[in-house]
């Protein structure tokens, strides 16, 4: 079921019954929980995914792993032990695991009397990232990996970012939707006027689609070195009217693309929000930040200096918004918000029908 829709309507899914900020997100999905580059050969890392403890093991030799971090002897953290050939070894009395969380060794106890191990879970690395199923494992190869954006793609760069945000994943999701909110970027991006296009939509997605017109103020450099120097100010708004921004939640994924008249996105951003506590009151972001290389490649690396300070402005600026609609949930105990704009009550029930049971 798909429906395109130029002129907002009123949103047809329901409005969430339950509180959108109190609905975890759906464990049966792959979520990255570190970036491969955090992991060194022969070490471990401790991670978390919604209050549950995880270690990554990446042996000398061979693919990483992940298990419940937690001793199955007294429950210490297995992330402090020691990565052995292809095991890890707890740092309290030795207990030694394999890949699968079976216990292979008590150090002082015979083969045939080993206890239970811990949890294994299905564990993958696919660009730069570290994936893990934190859900039924039986339903893990159902599941297929996200694809990453434009990752891997030579003809374009990619920047890897994020950081801890202290609010619920939802709150990023409606915040990067809802392109109505350049008033809060206006001194970074002068004053842009979105237009909104449409939305369409499916069962575990939703789009929606803009075109910008500037209305004040120059542009940005870290702009700029996304559009390349195609671009004079004086026909800036009346070319800008041709870049389509495309922005997709694809539960429980997103994505951002610029596409130009070329078919391919000058821009293409993949990016997910792991939540960290039990409550998933705060989040680590994974961002995939491709940019499309000019016709002279080197362009895009002398301009890639200003393009990170550019986007790491703007996301400072999205997380401490962000940040405060959480503290006023916290605050108010109830989600108060007046949503006015049709395609952010449709994401809202989306997150909320894909969400983890009650
Ligand atoms: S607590 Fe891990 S071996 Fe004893
Ligand atoms: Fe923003």
């Amino acid at each position: 079921m798909d429906q395109l829709s130029s002129v907002p309507q009123a949103a047809n899914l329901a409005a969430p019954a339950r509180d959108l900020r109190r609905i975890g997100v759906h464990p049966d999905h792959w979520y990255p929980l570190a970036w491969s580059r955090e992991l060194k050969p022969g070490r471990s890392l401790a991670v978390r995914f919604a209050g549950e403890p995880i270690v990554l093991v990446r042996p000398a030799n061979g693919e990483v792993y992940a298990l419940e971090d937690r001793c199955a002897h007294r429950q210490v953290p297995l992330s402090r032990g020691v990565v052995q050939d292809a095991t890890i070894r707890c740092c309290y009395h030795g207990w030694r695991y394999d890949r699968s969380g079976c216990c292979v060794e008590v150090p002082y106890l015979g083969k045939d009397k080993l206890p239970n191990g811990v949890r294994a879970y299905p564990c993958r690395e696919a660009g730069g990232l570290i994936l893990v199923f934190p859900g039924d494992p039986a339903r893990a190869a159902l599941v297929p990996l996200p694809a990453l954006g434009s990752v891997g793609d030579s003809h374009y760069r990619t920047r890897r970012f994020g950081e801890v945000v202290a609010c619920h994943y939802s709150f990023m999701h409606e915040n990067l939707m809802d392109m109505n909110h350049q008033f809060l970027h206006r001194r970074q991006m002068g004053q842009i006027r979105p237009r909104f296009l449409g939305q369409r939509r499916g069962e575990t997605w939703l789009e929606a689609k803009y075109s910008f017109a500037r209305v004040s103020g120059r542009r940005p450099l870290g702009e700029a070195a996304i559009f390349g120097g195609r671009i004079d100010a004086a026909r800036a708004d009346r070319v800008a009217e041709r870049d389509i921004m495309t922005i997709r939640t694809e539960y429980p994924y997103q994505t951002l693309r610029i596409q130009t008249r070329d078919t391919r996105p000058v821009m293409d951003l993949w990016i997910v929000y792991v939540p960290l506590d039990r409550a998933q009151r705060s989040h680590r972001v994974f961002g995939l930040l491709s940019v499309r290389r000019p016709k002279i490649p080197i362009l895009l690396d002398l301009a890639w200096p200003f393009l990170v300070l550019f986007s790491e402005r703007i996301f400072r600026e999205d997380r401490d918004i962000v940040e405060l609609e959480q503290a006023a949930h916290d605050a108010q105990g109830a989600d108060r918000n007046q949503e006015v704009f049709p395609v952010i009550r449709d994401l809202r029930a989306l997150l909320a029908a894909c969400g983890a049971p009650e």
